[in-house]
């Protein structure tokens, strides 16, 4: 058969053994760089991840009119604004991230108007923006829908008190960077309560905003005037999705990791649920430290928002189930169409069967290396775990994917331990 052009080879190896630094998290770093569009003057982010999507909103926030400069080398963003920004986000850079619609917020309460096309990113099926839509409308704003393409204007938002259905994360840092220079007070009741929400509440804050509550499932915002708000330092909280991605792969090779920067106070549910698996996981000052069983536990988890088990952690557990000892039962709250990857799995040979939003895994003694295809971002980093478990050779395709939320997934595996390769990207 012949190989593809683009792919990451892995080979079965040995337990992983080392350390490994957890870059700066991607579903933060996105929306601080959105929220800098509130303000003028300059803003310096670091422990910025080396991935694609830094990239993209780097892109669609020049196209808005911000000067933004990329120092990978340093993970450092420095973006300045200095008035006369467009409040129009072009249809081929948002279709790219779905983090892109954090610019709807900062846009509509600075400029008062934006045009935004509706957000792409991970297909999960349907992801629609109506909380975020209704709570915009109950500050003041009006929207027109044309062809995909929103358009938003509010003379001035107003203060407002909005209760959402489901805490979704993005309508929560929608509303709450709109309300930063909204007249009034805004009080989100069930908000997002996710470390990524927190992170961006400080950076708010450090630019002159007037936000209480951070994760809290109550969030309250006192308007402030934009001649308040200024330039600031921030430094990017660690990728908690990242360091479990590194504790499956230290799992299901039955090794020993130190996850430096990882910070378990992020991660309890899931970190609980990964030692009832039979992982020791150790806090250090500096991290965690990880070491895996002869063979892992079955268990059973259900998706939920924070501090529940985050959706962007399953396929990794999928994964570690389907060499565990026992059957295991995952269902899924958020997006019941995010099982893609399961047959990708199949083809490894897991005993998975899928009805709805549950999963029913049966561990197996051993996967078989194959060739796969990555679906998504955390689908596609799940490939990789399940490949350093599988005998023989697992070619992985669709390595777009993991580079838009990994930062060099296979660099850090291989400084460990780890036979993978990158071919052709
Ligand atoms: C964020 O997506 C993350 N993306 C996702 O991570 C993550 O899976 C998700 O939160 C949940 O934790 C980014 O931060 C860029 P939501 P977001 O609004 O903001 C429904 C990854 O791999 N909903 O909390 O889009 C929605 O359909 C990505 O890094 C509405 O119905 O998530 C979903 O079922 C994948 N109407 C649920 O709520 C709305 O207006 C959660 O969505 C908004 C959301």
């Amino acid at each position: 058969m012949t190989e593809p052009e683009r792919f990451i080879r892995v080979h079965h190896a040995g337990p992983l053994r080392g350390e490994v630094l957890v870059p700066g998290a991607k579903n933060s770093v996105l929306k601080l760089m959105a929220a800098s569009l509130l303000a003028d003057g300059t803003f310096e982010i670091t422990n910025v991840p080396g991935i694609v999507d830094v990239g993209i909103m780097a892109e669609l926030l020049r196209a808005i009119g911000a000067e933004v400069i990329e120092t990978p080398d340093y993970g450092v963003v420095t973006i300045t604004n200095s008035g006369g920004l467009t409040p129009v986000a072009p249809f081929e850079l948002v279709q790219k991230i779905r983090a892109s619609i954090n610019v709807l917020g900062p846009l509509l309460t600075r400029c008062g108007e934006v045009t935004i096309a509706m957000p792409g990113g991970d297909d999960f099926g349907t992801r629609p923006i109506d909380m975020h839509i209704a709570g915009l409308e109950a500050m003041g704003a009006t929207f027109e829908f044309d062809g995909g393409t929103v358009m938003a204007r509010a003379d001035r938002l107003h203060g407002a008190e909005i209760t959402f259905d489901f805490p979704s994360v993005g309508a929560t840092e929608n509303i709450l960077t709109a309300a930063v220079l909204a007249n009034g007070q805004t009080i989100i009741h069930n908000a997002a309560r996710e470390p990524e929400i927190i992170d961006l509440c400080e950076f708010l804050n450090e630019m002159g905003a007037q936000v209480r509550g951070a994760g809290t499932s109550t969030l309250r915002i006192d308007g402030v005037e934009p001649g308040a708000l200024h330039g600031c330092e921030h430094e990017t909280v660690p990728d908690r999705i990242q360091a479990a991605t590194y504790i499956a792969a230290c799992a299901v090779t039955g090794g020993e990791l130190d996850l430096l920067n990882a910070q378990s106070k992020h991660m309890e549910m899931v970190l609980s649920r990964f030692r009832d698996m039979g992982l020791e996981i150790e806090s250090l000052p500096y991290g965690l430290r990880v070491a895996a069983p002869e063979r892992l536990r079955s268990t059973d988890v259900a998706t939920l928002p924070y501090p529940g088990i985050a959706t962007d952690y399953k396929p990794l557990i999928i994964t570690m189930l389907a060499v565990a000892d026992g059957v295991g039962v995952v269902t899924e709250n958020l997006y019941p169409g995010r099982f893609a990857y399961v047959e990708e799995l199949q083809r490894l040979g897991a005993d998975i069967k899928t009805d709805g939003h549950h999963a029913l895994i049966r561990g197996v003694d051993r996967l078989i290396g194959a060739p796969v295809l990555s679906h998504d971002i955390r689908a596609g980093a799940a490939m990789v775990v399940a490949g350093l478990a599988a005998e023989g050779t697992t070619t992985i395709t669709g390595v777009h994917h993991i580079d838009r939320g990994y930062d060099d997934l296979v660099g850090r595996l291989k400084r460990v331990g780890a036979e993978i390769e990158r071919i052709g990207c």
